[in-house]
Order: structure tokens, then C-alpha cells, then sequence
């Protein structure tokens, strides 16, 4: 298996206070790996290190076998992309505008806005369903629209490594299914996506690789068929539960006992 992505040993600390503690991630290339974890268990910190937003304590990541710290900024961003988990436009900037700063990475004194760049733009709208928002103002948008327009300057960037931190959080189920479609799209066609998802359902359905993270540690990685447990999951969450098979998928999915009979506490109606 080629890893165009991996990191060696990756500590990272805020102000002293460690939050990854020694990581050694590898991304598989041309699949969509997805990781999951507990709220501050450090998914977005690790994104950040990888898109070399942060910088490490100690350890490395490699971005084709060369350490991130080696590459000039535009050469790394038009190898890897990050979507932030919440990123914010100056006021009052029209979408169309933010999402063609998608293509910076491209341009130089030499080689200015041109014909390619108008024309990732449009199909990065057309891909993130934001066409029709191209005249709007970011700010007066919806979370959900908001997001997607977010996502839409991410593709403009036309990088084969994509990080998306929490893609679908605010967005309802339809456009939940439509963003994740789109992102395995791109890694059936040779991109490598990494996307952090907190609906267990949906990332178990659309992990090619997923990975497991809890305080800072990767707990468990690989094909969710393969590693999802009820063990795990009450071990990550602190959530007893059964692991059943979704029907129509064939990959695990999570049935809390909580708020059930089965949880041994009583229920409404029951007494
Ligand atoms: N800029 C920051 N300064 C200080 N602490 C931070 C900062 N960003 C995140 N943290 C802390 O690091 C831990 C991991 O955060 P984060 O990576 O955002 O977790 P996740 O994305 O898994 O929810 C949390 O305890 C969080 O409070
Ligand atoms: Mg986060």
C-alpha cells in the first residue's frame, strides 16, 4: 500500500499542554478515509498538523516522503488541501470571490487568473451545488449553504490530497449523503480524501479506512467491517451498544442502549 500522506511520531501540544501524543498516521492513497472520535479527542489538531497550519513538537509529516516543513507555501497547497472545521470570510465577500482564492496556490506574477482557473471554479461550484449562490454574500448565508460553498473552494484548489474537518455538520440528511457521495466520488477518481465525521452511521458506511482516535492515540484503524466492535465503541464513547449490520450497506452500525429498555433503566410508559 502507497501512502502519499503519513506522519511519524506526531506530538503537538497548545501552550505545553499536549494534545496528540506521538501519532503515526498513514493515509492510504486513492481511498476515502474517514476518522472518527469523541468531541476534543484532537481530530481537528491532527488536520491542522497534517495541512502544516500547526507545527509539530516533535515528529513529522510526509507529503510524498518529503517532510511538510521542506515544502515552499503554495507548492504544499496545491498538494493538500484543508477544509477547517470553521472557517471565516471577510464581511461581506460574495461567493464566487471566496471560493476562486481556491486557486492562489496556482497563480504567480507570472501566471495570473486565467481560463483553467475560471473554469475549476465553476466546476468546483457545480460539484459543491453552489451555482446558485455565486452573487450572494458568504456571511448571509445558511450554515448548511455556508458550508458548501466552504467545500466548493477546497475542490477549486484541485489538490490530489483533500482534508475535510467535519464536512457535513451542519447540514441535513439529503445534503449530508450528497457531500459524502461527492467526496468518494473524488477518491474513486485517485484523489485521497481524509474526512472527520461525528455520524457514526455514515462514516462507517463510507470509510474505505477508517480511523479511531481517543485522547490524542489512534485506538483502532482500518475497514470499519473489520474493526468495529460494541468494545470499541464503549470504549471511545463510554457508550454500551450493539453493533448490527446495516442492511442495505453491509457495514456496522451503532445501536445505543441508551433510552432503551435494555439499558436497565426505566422508561417513559413503562411504570
Ligand atoms: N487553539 C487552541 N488553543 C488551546 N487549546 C486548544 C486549541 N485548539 C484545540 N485545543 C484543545 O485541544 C484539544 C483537542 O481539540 P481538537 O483538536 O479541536 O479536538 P476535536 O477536533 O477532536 O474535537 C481540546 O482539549 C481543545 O480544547
Ligand atoms: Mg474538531
Amino acid at each position: 500500500m502507497s501512502m502519499r500522506l503519513r506522519s511519524e511520531e506526531l506530538r503537538v501540544a497548545y501552550a505545553g499542554r499536549p494534545v496528540l501524543h506521538g501519532l503515526d498516521v498513514e493515509i492510504p492513497d486513492g481511498v476515502m478515509t474517514v476518522i472518527v472520535g469523541p468531541n476534543a479527542c484532537g481530530k481537528s489538531t491532527l488536520l491542522r498538523t497534517l495541512a502544516r497550519m500547526l507545527s509539530p513538537e516533535s515528529g513529522r509529516v510526509l507529503v510524498d516522503g518529503r517532510p511538510t516543513g521542506e515544502y515552499g507555501t503554495k507548492e504544499l497547497a496545491r498538494t493538500l488541501g484543508l477544509l477547517p472545521q470553521s472557517p471565516t470570510a471577510p464581511d461581506g465577500m460574495r461567493v464566487a470571490d471566496l471560493v476562486a482564492k481556491g486557486r492562489f496556490p496556482h497563480q504567480s506574477l507570472l501566471r495570473q487568473w486565467s481560463r483553467a482557473d475560471e473554469a475549476a471554479v465553476r466546476a468546483a461550484m457545480a460539484a459543491a451545488n453552489v451555482t446558485d449562490l455565486a452573487e450572494r454574500a458568504v456571511d448571509e448565508l445558511s450554515g448548511g449553504q455556508r458550508q458548501r460553498v466552504w467545500l466548493a473552494m477546497a475542490l477549486a484548489q484541485e489538490t490530489p490530497l483533500l482534508l475535510l474537518d467535519e464536512p457535513t455538520t451542519y447540514l441535513d440528511i439529503a445534503h449530508q449523503l450528497e457531500v459524502l457521495e461527492l467526496a468518494r466520488r473524488l477518491a474513486r477518481e485517485g484523489r485521497t480524501v481524509v474526512c472527520v465525521l461525528h455520524e457514526l452511521h455514515l462514516a462507517f458506511r463510507y470509510a474505505d479506512h477508517l480511523i479511531v482516535m481517543a485522547q490524542g492515540e489512534i485506538v483502532a484503524s482500518g475497514d470499519p467491517r473489520e474493526i468495529v466492535t460494541a468494545e470499541l465503541v464503549e470504549e471511545v464513547y463510554d457508550l454500551p451498544c450493539q453493533v448490527v449490520t446495516d442492511p442495505l450497506s453491509g457495514t456496522p452500525m451503532i445501536l445505543p442502549l441508551v433510552g432503551t429498555p435494555a439499558a436497565g433503566r426505566p422508561t417513559p410508559g413503562s411504570g
